[in-house]
């Protein structure tokens, strides 16, 4: 009994300080997002404004975020989408890196475009914050 009651206490310990560490690094996600241009046309809200809402991103097919209408997306999101596009960490990677290329390549057509008017996110390190900010924003 005692044995449990100490591992117990160990396990506590342990998730508190998991804890610790982790408010820190929720909040440099938090400022990679707003500190790279993100926030200036997506909300993790719901509420959709230049770009679409980033709520619920990761598992969803591309082009399709709820009530942000097909017509607002470039031809070539919802094709993507169309194609089997869903964004997970890997995916979100090569989009954020250089948006209009990952776009051709993926589509296999070097006229692809996104209505996303940002040249990439080309440090690494950031663009891991921010998919961190991203997954946490369900
Ligand atoms: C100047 C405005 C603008 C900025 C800055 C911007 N975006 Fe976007 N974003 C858009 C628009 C508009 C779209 C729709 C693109 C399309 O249809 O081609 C989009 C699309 C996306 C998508 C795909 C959404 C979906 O529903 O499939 C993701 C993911 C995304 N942006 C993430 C980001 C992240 C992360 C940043 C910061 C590193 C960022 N964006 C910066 C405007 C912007």
């Amino acid at each position: 009994m005692k044995h449990t009651s100490l591992l117990a206490v160990a396990a506590a310990g342990f998730v508190a300080s998991m804890m610790v560490a982790a408010a820190p690094v929720q909040a440099d996600a938090a400022k990679a997002f707003k500190k790279n241009r993100c926030a200036q046309c997506h909300t993790i809200s719901g509420k959709h404004t230049i770009g679409p809402s980033l709520n619920g991103i990761i598992g969803r097919k591309a082009g399709t975020a709820d009530g942000f209408k097909a017509s607002r997306y470039s031809k070539s999101m919802v094709a993507a989408g169309e194609k089997g596009l869903v964004w997970d960490a890997k995916s979100l990677d090569g989009y954020l890196a250089n948006p209009k290329q990952f776009l051709r390549d993926y589509l296999d057509d070097p006229k692809a475009s996104t209505k996303m008017a940002y040249p990439g996110l080309k440090k690494e390190d950031q663009r891991a914050l921010v998919i961190e900010y991203l997954t946490n924003a369900k």
